[in-house]
């Protein structure tokens, strides 16, 4: 959680590190704040509130946008409430030592009690302000240079963190560091600039060439010289390797969408399109996919699948289960990644982990992996950000290539995590010899088919705009689906939740009967998944029993539906396609529903109370 930036180097600094501060919104927005330098003294503005806030206290003060020098930060609050002086940068007793800080310092308190005993005073509740006094403390004590003290400083706290240091005295140098939340390098030309950022977002319009710390490393970061990067508990010098970034400005910008929401719901029969590139081949009958050819034998002699996720992601793990099981023939456990790491888990070295993460950041995730791999355990990712944290930590792994979602609410990192569950579960089900040549060849079909169906689909956006427009002050909703299925209903009904803050339930349908029933009167509306499959008709009597208690019935059907057309108050057809993969359509209805309620509502689509889009922390 929480976004950081900084730039050194001959421009001003403050339009690269506001700029970048509202790409990085999505990490955290409940408060903002940056420091600037220019060369005499430190200006420093924060606020409570979102960057467009901080903008309005800079904007008619060109005093507070002086500098080449320049830190920034958005919020997400863990120690302290948002306000305006818990808001970063935080500044050193000294008045010399600047900070910036992503993540947890759990042992704060036992510093502060020690810093505050040697005559320390603190003005705001943060871990934050904490760091940057140890490192002032540690630098008078030992005599060393910033760099040097950061790295002592890092080596008595307990926690997790990306920072970016300044020291007024050494203008021409920046500290940054890593363990657990992440840090891109961007490096201009002959090192005449660098741009720090907790993603490369920020300075893709600057630079191609990017270095990304790896936990446990400190970068020095000084004007004309290259970036020197050492581990922080060993002093072991490291090769920083720089990577060429493959981010477009265009792919972070929300063209001509009112939100990024909107644009990444539209986005997605090109985001499944590219997760499909070079790995579904029909015309050769085959799907390739490297992270299983590489490790063939892990797949087939696993005795089961455990996928670890949170949140949307492990929605896909549930639509996962479903798949593998089906179609592999391969038992499939599904845990809550926060779960899993500290219930002391069975796992064995036939084991496969499937850990799934668009951000490839989350902290659970993370810590789910290391636990497992600790444990003998093979670890497999699917993650959409290119060279994130999972997506190294794994053993291999499958990259969704979904592009950036920006939108809080995630839409197209979904159906392209269920694409690339689909594409293994039949590959897996092809080389075991559970799934028929014939089957193989109908799904291979049936998948090709898949983007342009989505295409279709968003032509209904203007009868769900109206849907929408019906039920947008319920104050509860339910959601209802079976089979694969079942997991759709969960995220629809988060969907709604997160962005429009409607209380709402998914259910499988059949367990309606053992409690949420309870709930419905015609005031209840309810989201059932009703495709023309497997359990239609039992899905069919649960329609029943809801309109026989007054409830109002959205169903989302298969085109030509009739049966359900006569119960329901509202339908919404998907096009025909196998079982198994109508998840990737009946989730598109869902998305765009709640996304014009939360419209409709005045509600922030991209960037709901409370939420982040990459949760660093626990
Ligand atoms: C947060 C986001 C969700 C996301 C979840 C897991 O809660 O708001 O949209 O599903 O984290 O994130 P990950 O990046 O691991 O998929």
């Amino acid at each position: 959680m929480c976004g950081i930036t900084a730039y050194i180097g001959p421009r001003n600094a403050y339009p690269i590190v506001i700029n970048g501060l509202k790409r990085l919104e999505y990490r955290g927005y409940d408060s903002a704040g940056i420091m600037l330098f220019d060369g005499q003294g430190l200006q420093l503005s924060k606020t409570k509130g979102k960057v467009s806030d901080l903008e309005e206290i800079t904007n008619n003060d060109e005093k507070r946008k002086n500098g080449n020098i320049g830190i920034g930060h958005t919020r997400w609050a863990t120690h302290g409430v948002p306000n305006d002086t818990n808001s970063h940068p935080h500044v050193s007793n000294s008045g010399e030592l600047v900070i910036v800080h992503n993540g947890i310092i759990e042992n704060y308190d036992t510093i502060k009690k020690e810093l505050i005993k040697r005559g320390y005073t603190f003005k705001s509740d943060t871990d934050t302000e904490v760091l940057v006094n140890l490192i002032q403390e540690v630098k008078k004590n030992e005599g060393c240079k910033l760099g040097k003290a950061v790295q002592l400083a890092l080596n008595s706290v307990i926690g997790a963190y990306a920072i970016a240091v300044f020291d007024k005295a050494k203008p021409d140098e920046l500290i940054v560091a890593r363990l657990g939340s992440p840090i891109a390098i961007g490096i201009g030309e002959n090192n005449s600039e660098f741009f720090i950022a907790s993603d490369a977002s920020p300075f893709v319009e600057y630079t191609k060439n990017a270095v990304y710390l790896e936990d446990e490393e400190l970068a020095i970061i000084k004007l004309g010289r290259e970036v020197r990067v050492r581990r922080i508990h060993n002093d072991e010098l490291i090769k920083a390797s720089v990577q060429k970034l493959q981010l477009s400005l265009e792919e972070i910008e929300k063209g001509g969408y009112d939100h990024f929401m909107l644009k990444e719901i539209h986005e997605q029969p090109k985001a499944i399109t590219d997760t499909f590139r070079g790995r579904l081949l029909v015309e050769q009958n085959f799907i390739k996919l490297l992270g299983i050819d590489s490790y063939r034998e892990k797949f087939l002699n696993a005795n089961r699948v455990i996928i670890v996720a949170c949140g949307t992601s492990w929605h896909a793990g549930l639509v996962g289960e479903y798949l593998l099981e089906d179609m592999a023939r391969i038992p499939v456990e599904v845990e809550y990644a926060s779960e899993f790491r500290y219930r002391n888990p069975v796992i064995t070295e036939n084991d496969v982990i499937i850990a799934i993460s668009q951000s490839g950041e989350t902290a659970d995730t993370l810590a789910a992996i290391k636990l497992a791999k600790e444990r003998g355990a093979f670890v497999y990712g699917i993650c959409n950000v290119v060279g994130s944290s999972i997506a190294r930590e794994t053993h291999t792994g499958t990259y969704t290539h979904a592009g950036p979602e920006i939108g809080v609410a995630s839409t197209k990192a979904f159906t392209t995590q269920i694409t690339v569950l689909t594409l293994m579960a039949l590959k897996l089900g092809r080389e075991k010899g559970t799934i028929p040549e014939k089957e193989f060849v109908k799904y291979l079909n049936a998948m090709d088919r898949i983007p342009q169906q989505v295409e279709k689909l968003l032509e209904i956006d203007e009868h769900v705009k109206y849907i929408a427009s019906v039920y947008k002050d319920a104050t509860n909703c339910l959601y209802l689906g079976r089979g694969f299925n079942f997991p759709v209903a969960l995220e629809g009904a988060l969907k709604l939740k997160e962005i429009s803050y409607i209380h709402a339930e998914g259910y499988p349908a059949a367990e309606m009967k053992h409690g949420p029933i309870a709930l419905i009167d015609e005031n209840m509306p309810t989201f059932v998944i009703a495709t023309k499959h497997g359990h239609y008709e039992k899905v069919v009597s649960n329609i029943q029993e809801i309109k026989s208690r007054s409830g109002k019935i959205i169903a989302i059907v298969t085109e030509g539906d009739i049966t359900v057309k006569e119960i329901a108050d509202h339908c919404i057809e998907i096009p025909e396609t196998e079982e198994a993969l109508t998840p990737l359509l009946t989730t598109i209805p869902l998305q765009l529903l709640s996304y014009h309620i939360a419209v409709m509502l005045g509600k922030n689509v991209d960037q709901p109370r409370n939420l982040a889009k990459s949760v660093t922390v626990e």
